[in-house]
């Protein structure tokens, strides 16, 4: 028989993509979200809240292999996936996490950090997969920002990586034997991010000054310092400007 893969998370930006490669892998995938069921999904759809538990115990029957995309950076990170490891019977458990959250302590980093944590010690086999900043995720700061007069960004670097290739990552280890933490995944360039602004904005045609913000305290510092970097780890194959040449 088929085994059950669920996805939480599988209707973002990432989750998205690991539910459509492993549907079009031949799998049968079960989808988690708190919406109900678009017409026509070509998915087993469970509608459950991970921060409530609401559908979960549903969400998990019969699963083998989870991949948890799930997340929502104002918080719960951590009670959620309680509530989901406690749903849980055995299964596989496949985490995406970010690189350098040890080092950085944004308090979101800190819940990922104390997720990582609670699944290493929840008694199921476990994979987790550091990446680092989704293309999507850098210029969506730059889009958010196209009606000011000056485009603001941290002060730093970033190293993006196309979340097509972390979802193939993932589907890789949900369907490999459970493999702890795994090498981290960095993105092919390592870019100022000021760079990545302006190739934002030429993308869609626009010029204006681009300002890096430098701001106080650990975690602004040890942004500054590259601890949100994997230069040893620079698998992805898409640059910055492919990502925004196929999405301008
Ligand atoms: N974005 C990046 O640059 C980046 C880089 C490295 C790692 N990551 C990690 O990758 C993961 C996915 O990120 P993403 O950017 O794809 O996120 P996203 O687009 O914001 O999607 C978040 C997903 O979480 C689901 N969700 C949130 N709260 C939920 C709840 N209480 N119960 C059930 N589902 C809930 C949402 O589903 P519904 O709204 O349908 O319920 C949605 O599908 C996160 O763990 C993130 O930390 C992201």
């Amino acid at each position: 028989m088929n085994e059950t893969i669920l996805v939480t998370g599988g209707t973002g930006t990432l989750g998205r993509v690991v539910a459509e490669r492993l549907l079009g892998d031949g799998r049968e995938v079960r989808v988690l979200s708190r919406k109900p069921a678009p017409a026509g999904t070509p998915y087993s759809w469970r509608t459950g809240d991970l921060k409530t538990g609401a559908g979960i115990a549903e969400a998990t029957e019969g699963v083998d292999t989870i991949v948890h995309c799930a997340s929502n950076p104002m918080g719960g990170d951590v009670a959620a996936t309680r509530n989901l490891i406690e749903a849980t019977r055995g299964a596989h458990l496949v985490y995406i996490s970010i690189v350098g959250i040890g080092q950085i302590p944004f308090l979101y980093y800190n819940a990922k950090l104390a997720t990582e944590r609670l699944i290493e010690n929840s008694g199921l086999p476990w994979t987790i997969l550091r990446a680092t900043q989704f293309h999507d995720l850098v210029a969506g700061f730059t889009k958010a920002q196209l009606r000011l007069p000056v485009t603001f960004t941290l002060k730093g670097r970033f190293q993006p990586v196309d979340v097509r290739e972390v979802a193939d990552r993932l589907v890789e280890l949900a369907l490999g034997q459970p493999a702890g933490r795994v090498p981290d995944m960095g993105g092919p360039e390592v870019r100022d991010s000021r760079e990545l602004a302006r190739a934002c904005l030429a993308a869609v045609g626009r010029t204006k000054p681009v300002v890096a913000l430098s701001l106080p305290g650990k975690a602004a510092r040890a942004f500054r310092a590259g601890a949100n970097l994997t230069p040893a780890h620079a698998d992805g194959k898409v640059t910055f400007e492919q990502y925004l040449s196929e999405h301008s």
